[in-house]
């Protein structure tokens, strides 16, 4: 059972995420029952365990090679002259593939199994990224059965889909942090975050589209590579063809060039590839890159526009973004007519000025960017820009936080801001009141119809009916989506309520911790603190939040309302009694494997690590212990036995 789930999961990356989720509990929720039955390629093992301070270097057993770069079809020409005068009176075959833009990895399987995954870095060492990795839904743990035994090492291309990017981006812009420049930087930053619980929330994908020749066995070309590393259960982009010729070769481009707009993915361009392996082999490659492989890259697309003025929105804390308004004019398929200009420092850095003609170009191919302006055209009329001193929704006070680069309107009822948090309440991740979106928030807040989302279940269909867009049906709707929202765990209420730096993730942890949202609203800075994953500047953050007068009241709204303020059993047995907690095993166990002992550490919330350390809070010791109990015993640590194991760790 647990396994058909998990091939469910594995063969079908186009469920929704709430199905995944739902799942995902369910599997949780058997494996709690059945320890027994926890695999070591469960989704539920994904995740390891604390932050580590760096990535240790890992040698690439062949070098990883980049790839020369060409930007015109007659230097692609050149290049296949050159290839075909390598291998004088033989018939080439190209494979096309399109390029993306991502971060290259290097994958280690062993007898079938997921074991490692590698950064490039110089191409000769790179860093071991493998605990984020094994976060990546779509990486198969274990290949299926076909694939090859022994060591197979495949290379491929992690990325951030375009969709996630531009959602990423607009949590960094609300929390007041900068924003990733395009999909590729973000993949790479998250790849490098220290925490794999942080990299698990970013919903990386990869494909694969190589493998080390040395592993390569009875395959003869790349289309053959593509298809195994396809059957073996691996992602494969499907994007691909064999080209004959120049011809097909040039068609390949052209019909990708205006079509790439549309991949969920950021292409940069085609990566070109002699076909049979044993002409990439003579062919050889210089000390940087392989002479049967070419990228001819797609030209950014941009375009010239007149920058007419820079309005400023208003977010949910309060942030000011400035925006530009812009000529509209055609890019990449769409008409631009806004672009986000992030914040005040990054305008000046670029020197970019109101009445400027300026160049855009769409990053990750769907959020327009000003790039520069252009100075030959400027006529001496451009206005520099300036935040206003006040919010332009409300008029109060902007401060700068320390550490920041956004300006913050510091007025908590101003009506952008309360559009804002509403908004953030009923989203999808949050209560999930379907129906609840921008535009009847907007008219819900400007009509006076509620002021804070304490306000949204008293609405009546009565009230609801005659807006704008709305009719009988839909206001019944709404109303029975609120309705419905009232049970949702305390975990997605905690992140509902719009605390500053509380996400989704810091709400489940919450949840975890608190029977329900009033001893959380009381518990004291030190002991918020004490929780493994809430920092210091979180935990100042709940305190400050729960000790304000006017959320108190919009508190008491909720929970007059019916709102389901308590921890429900499932978020207490997802992060158990043993959160924070470190165990060594050393020595045989009776009633349970290793794996079994582990995944039930991990389950109640603590860390099971490999060898002992200061940092170790128990050793877990049984008959045929060696170095790690002496070492244990000379660093003082807590050391028990199986039953006192079993003891503490009963769920
Ligand atoms: S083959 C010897 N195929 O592009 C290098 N690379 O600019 C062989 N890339 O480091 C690379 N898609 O990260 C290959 N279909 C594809 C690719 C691809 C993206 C990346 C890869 C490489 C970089 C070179």
């Amino acid at each position: 059972l647990l396994h058909n789930q998990f091939y469910y999961v594995q063969a079908e990356p186009e469920i929704s995420d709430g199905e995944y989720d739902r799942l995902y509990r369910r599997l949780q929720d058997l494996e709690a029952q059945h320890p027994d039955l926890v695999t070591p390629d469960s989704p539920t093992q994904r995740v390891g365990g604390e932050p580590i301070s760096g990535f240790s270097p890992v040698r690439h057993a062949e070098p990883m090679l980049s790839l020369d770069n060409t930007y015109s079809e007659e230097d692609l020409e050149e290049w296949e002259q050159r290839v075909r005068k390598g291998l004088p009176d033989e018939t080439v075959a190209f494979a096309a593939e399109l390029k993306i833009d991502g971060v290259a990895v290097a994958l280690i399987y062993r007898e079938g199994q997921f074991q490692q995954a590698v950064t490039r870095g110089d191409g000769e060492t790179g860093d071991d990224i493998t605990a984020n990795i094994r976060t990546l839904r779509g990486l198969p743990l274990q290949l299926k059965a076909t694939a090859p035994r022994g060591e197979l090492v495949v290379r491929g291309e992690v990325f951030l889909p375009k969709k996630a990017f531009q959602e990423l981006n607009a949590q960094k812009q609300e929390a007041g942090e900068k924003v990733f420049a395009n999909p590729r930087n973000a993949a790479a930053g998250s790849l490098k975050l220290l925490d794999s619980r942080l990299a698990a929330r970013r919903p990386l994908a990869f494909f694969v589209y190589g493998m080390d020749t040395k592993t390569s066995g009875p395959l003869k070309t790349q289309t053959e590579v593509l298809s195994s590393l396809a059957s073996w259960g691996l992602p494969v982009s499907p994007d691909h063809a064999l080209c004959r010729d120049m011809a097909a070769l040039k068609r390949f481009l052209s019909g990708w060039e205006p079509k790439r707009h549309s991949l969920s993915y950021e292409t940069d361009g085609v990566v070109v590839k002699v076909d049979a392996l044993d002409q990439q082999k003579r062919l050889g490659a210089t000390s940087k890159s392989p002479r049967w492989a070419m990228a001819y890259k797609f030209a950014a697309e941009q375009a010239q526009t007149r920058l007419n003025a820079i309005s400023v929105q208003v977010g949910r804390t309060g942030v000011l973004t400035p925006v530009a308004e812009l000529e509209p004019v055609l890019l990449a398929g769409t008409t631009v007519s806004r672009a986000n200009l992030h914040n005040e420092e990054d305008i000046a850095r670029k020197d970019i000025r109101v009445g400027d003609q300026v160049v855009i170009e769409k990053a990750g191919e769907i959020i327009p960017q000003v790039v520069r302006p252009v100075i030959g055209r400027r006529t001496g009329k451009e206005a520099r820009f300036k935040l206003p001193a006040g919010c332009p929704a409300c008029d109060s006070l902007v401060v700068k936080l320390e550490e920041q680069v956004a300006w913050r309107c510091a007025n908590p009822g101003c009506p952008a801001q309360v559009k804002g948090r509403i908004r953030l309440f009923a989203q999808r991740a949050a209560m999930d009141i379907e129906g609840l979106g921008e535009a009847l928030v907007d008219q819900l807040v400007e009509k006076g119809l509620v002021r804070d989302y304490g306000d949204l279940y008293a609405l009546t269909v009565e009230q609801l009916a005659p807006l704008d867009r709305m009719a009988l049906k839909s206001a019944e709707n709404i109303v029975a989506a609120l309705q419905a929202s009232k049970q949702r765990t305390l975990g997605r209420l905690i992140y509902a309520l719009g605390i500053p730096l509380v996400g989704e993730h810091s709400g489940e942890v919450l949840a975890a911790h608190y029977a329900d949202l009033k001893s959380l609203g009381q518990a004291e800075q030190e002991a918020l603190q004490d929780i493994h994953e809430i920092g210091p500047k979180v935990a100042a953050s709940l305190r400050a939040f729960f000790s304000r007068k006017e959320i108190k009241a919009v508190l008491a709204k909720l929970e007059k309302a019916g709102v389901n303020t308590r921890q429900l059993a499932e978020e207490k047995l997802r992060t158990g009694g043993l959160t924070g907690k470190t165990f060594v095993f050393t020595g045989e166990l009776e009633t349970m494997t290793r794996n079994q002992a582990e995944a039930r550490v991990k389950r109640l919330g603590g860390r099971a690590a490999g060898s002992v350390s200061k940092k170790t809070d128990y050793v877990v010791s049984g008959p045929g212990a060696g170095s790690k109990l002496d070492k244990a015993k000379k660093l003082g640590l807590k050391v028990i036995s199986e039953k006192e194991f079993n003891r503490l760790s009963s769920e």
